[in-house]
């Protein structure tokens, strides 16, 4: 007797009872339930991205959460420097992602009042988890709370406007200017006269949007940076393989 026949013979009991079993479709589909789990429920955080990308689909700028501790020095340092003789400094994180910009800005200006705001309430959960001290909060960017934040003497919105789908593009259609400046606009209401914005790693310019009138760039070291990332104008159009662009810039009073 073959190796082949020997086996389906020894196997014959066991292959009749399952083909004949009530539980055949259960048997079938549990491989694709194992593999769709692996990937739902596998990775922490995963079944939270994919659900705030369905809740909150229209407003999320950039999708990764990707973050890291002391992933600015020289922006941290700027701001350390600019409010060391202040008082009550009021500090707000935009796209804070698992809170590491929080709690790195804290080791700064441990004194400041910091509140981290995420789109995504997977990352506000990780953030919370690291105990944060009376002075450090998140709040999620819905919330009736956030809504009602202002009067901050600095915005960090470091790595939140943009889409990695735009890099490849000649026209930015993923994430627009007309969002990038709506959001600007938001963030440009909290803001105090006299403070500051930091933004870093868009697909646009500030200095292309309508509020940019009232802001100048910070007169300071390490302020303007070259890199090699794609540049959109306020048609969404590519205009250039590199930006140019400054990176903090200080909010003047309004003169009409
Ligand atoms: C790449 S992380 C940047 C984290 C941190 N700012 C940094 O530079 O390390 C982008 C973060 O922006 C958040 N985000 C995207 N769209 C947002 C929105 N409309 N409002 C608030 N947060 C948003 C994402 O949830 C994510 O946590």
């Amino acid at each position: 007797m073959g190796f082949l026949q020997t086996i389906r013979k020894k196997t014959f009991h066991l292959r009749y009872s399952v083909m004949h079993s009530r539980k055949l479709p259960f048997i079938i589909l549990k491989p694709f339930y194992l593999i769709a789990r692996f990937f739902i429920l596998g990775f922490p955080g995963m079944q939270y991205n994919i659900f705030t990308r369905m809740k909150y689909k229209k407003h999320l700028h950039q999708w990764s959460n990707y973050t890291c501790e002391d992933r600015y020095p020289e922006l941290f340092a700027i701001c350390k420097e600019f409010f060391k003789d202040r008082e009550n400094v009021k500090i707000l994180s935009f796209g804070c992602s698992t809170g590491e910009e929080v709690y790195s800005i804290h080791s700064y200006l441990p004194k400041a009042a910091i509140i981290g705001a995420d789109i995504n309430p997977y990352n506000l959960r990780q953030c919370k988890k690291k105990k944060p001290p009376k002075n450090v909060g998140f709040m999620h960017t819905f919330s009736e709370e956030y809504r009602q934040s202002k009067d901050f003497d600095a915005i960090f919105c470091l790595v939140v406007l943009l889409n990695v789908k735009n890099r490849k593009a000649n026209v930015a259609t993923e994430f627009t200017f007309q969002q990038f400046e709506k959001q600007l606009s938001e963030l440009d209401e909290k803001l105090k006269t006299g403070g500051l914005l930091f933004i870093d790693r868009t697909d646009f310019d500030f200095m292309h949007t309508s509020i940019s009138d009232r802001y100048s760039p910070l007169d300071t070291k390490g302020n303007r940076t070259v890199t090699e990332r794609p540049l959109f104008d306020a048609n969404n159009t590519k205009i250039s393989d590199k930006q140019d662009s400054y990176r903090v810039f200080l909010k003047r009073e309004y003169s009409a």
